[in-house]
């Protein structure tokens, strides 16, 4: 079609090959839904205008050296405009929800920015916001897309990082010294500003925008949130422990044990609201978003077991053991002692079954094994882990290494993360809600567009994905992450995960062969 060629795809070459991808489709169990993901403040642009406050990542990345090139999501892809084509660029003749309909996508997981319908956190509300995302969602019910909301990806508006150290919330005026302090009785008065205002937020959007949207998430991976906000330091608000030098807020042996813990606070006061208030009525679905590297243990010994078992514990268990069982896994509680914070007996209640799905971001798997040496002091969250890191088995990587430093290509590692939140904890609802890989942000288009390394990721990884699902994981659902190159946090546009190219000089999308491959893919029967 012509509007396909006014996006380049007169540039892609006629040789692609599906022999096998076709058949895909109709082999994942029916109703299953295949979308792609972005997030907020990675693609929308905007940032400082048409009212929305700022969040601690406009903060973050104004300190120089912060971002690749000191990039900053100011502009993004401008999805705030492009997200179809209008009055603004009457010039193109489609954007991103055409481009997603064009793929036969059924879906698009996008994020509400906080601080665009509250710029102070709480309070005033900003009618604009609030008016795009109306826009949005609307544009994607009429072109036949589910809306998949996530409220919260990174995000916190800024006012309450001021107002109360926001997640952390220790410096409200009852706790201004009490930093790592846990008793119970503190632990109350100084955080129930930040949850409280969750919950709110989370019920004007649900209030708002939940006739039309059935799917929503609070969260998404907390636990990148808690430990590279309050441990490394590497995403906002960048606090961390004094073993990684020169950044030195923070107390990374409590901090993220406290960031976390009131994020499943708040995640669990969201969804009780939508339960109590609005679910019945608008028969939606709520869940949470959590990151899973898989591990795997370098040899069959015991000791090795034991730490890749601590390392799954400490990364998905941390959070997904409390919404499923109430508590912090054994191991977590073992060690991390009295620096874990321990959950009221109604908070339990308020926490344990929260969530109707889980969504599960998959891209990698390392080896884990026993370090053999006794117990370091507790410096930090990452040293809690008392394990060692490996990319290699007897000299034999365990996949390529793509653009990203962390993200290695290992399929099995999708299959054996899924089995093992099916078995571990009760076969719950899986959306698989981001998977992909990325490019470096130098590739010229010609190059970028001809991505066939992308597709045998996507091929192989949704092959092992399938297969769970035939052995009887409960998944409904598949997000590519990502449908458009984008605002790629500490890497700034220096990384390239989209499915669909962005020219960063004039923001026109060009969808990469990978997409062509997904459009197959998608296609229904048509006889
Ligand atoms: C995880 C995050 O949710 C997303 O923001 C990020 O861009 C991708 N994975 C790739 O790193």
């Amino acid at each position: 079609s012509h509007a396909a060629r006014s996006n380049g795809a007169s540039e892609q070459p006629e040789t692609v090959r599906f022999e096998t991808a076709g058949e895909l489709r109709q082999s994942f169990p029916k109703g299953f839904v295949f979308g792609t993901a972005t997030s907020a403040y990675q693609v929308e642009g905007m940032a400082n205008k048409d009212g929305r406050g700022p969040s601690i990542w406009d903060e973050f990345v104004k300190i120089p050296g912060i971002v690749a090139n000191n990039a900053t999501a100011e502009v993004a892809v401008d999805q705030y405009h492009r997200y179809k084509a209008g009055p603004v660029l009457p010039y193109l003749l489609f954007e991103d929800v055409d481009i997603m309909k064009m793929l036969n996508f059924d879906a698009y997981r996008f994020s509400i920015s906080w601080s665009r319908i509250f710029p102070d956190g709480t309070g005033k509300v900003n009618w604009i916001g609030v008016a795009y995302y109306n826009r949005l969602i609307n544009y994607m019910i009429e072109k036949g897309i589910t809306p998949y909301a996530n409220l919260y990806h990174y995000d916190l508006p800024l006012a309450l990082e001021k107002k109360y150290k926001g997640l952390l919330s220790y410096q409200v005026v009852d706790c201004a010294s009490e930093q790592s302090s846990l008793s119970r009785v503190k632990f109350d008065k100084c955080f129930k500003l930040c949850r409280k205002d969750f919950a709110d937020y989370a019920d004007f959007c649900f209030k708002t925008f939940g006739d039309r949207v059935k799917n929503w998430m609070t969260f998404n991976e907390p636990r990148v949130v808690a430990a590279l906000g309050y441990d490394n330091g590497l995403f906002a608000p960048g606090r961390c422990s004094k073993a990684f030098g020169n950044c030195s807020a923070g107390n990374s042996a409590t901090e993220p044990y406290i960031v976390a813990h009131h994020l499943i606070l708040s995640h669990a006061a969201a969804v009780q609201r939508y339960r109590e208030k609005y679910q019945e009525k608008q028969k939606g679905r709520i869940g949470i978003l959590l990151d899973f590297v898989y591990y795997e243990p370098l040899t069959k010994s015991k000791a090795d077991n034991l730490a890749a078992q601590r390392a799954r514990d400490f990364h998905i268990g941390w959070f997904i053991h409390p919404i499923v069982y109430g508590e912090y896994p054994k191991t977590m509680q073992n060690i991390v002692g009295n620096r874990l914070p321990k959950f009221t007996k109604e908070e339990v209640k308020m926490v344990k079954g929260s969530m109707d799905f889980v969504g599960i971001n998959q891209y990698t798997t390392f080896y884990m094994y026993d370090p053999h040496q006794p117990k370091p002091k507790y410096l930090g969250y990452q040293q809690d882990w008392n394990v060692g890191f490996a990319y290699k088995k007897n000299g034999v990587p365990i996949g390529p290494r793509e653009n990203s430093n962390w993200l290695y290509n290992v399929p099995w590692g999708m299959y054996k993360a899924v089995m093992y939140i099916k078995e571990r904890y009760g076969n719950p609802t899986i959306i698989l809600s981001e998977n992909g890989m990325d490019d470096p942000g130098n590739f010229t288009r010609s190059k970028a567009l001809h991505d066939t390394t992308r597709i045998g990721y996507f091929k192989a990884y949704l092959t092992q994905l399938k297969k769970a699902a035939d052995e009887g994981a409960n998944l409904v659902g598949y997000f590519a992450w990502s449908l458009l190159d984008n605002f790629e946090w500490r890497s700034g546009y220096t990384s390239r995960f989209g499915i669909v190219y962005v020219d960063y000089t004039n923001l026109r999308r060009y969808p990469k062969m990978s997409a062509y491959w997904f459009k197959k893919l998608l296609e229904r029967n048509k006889d």
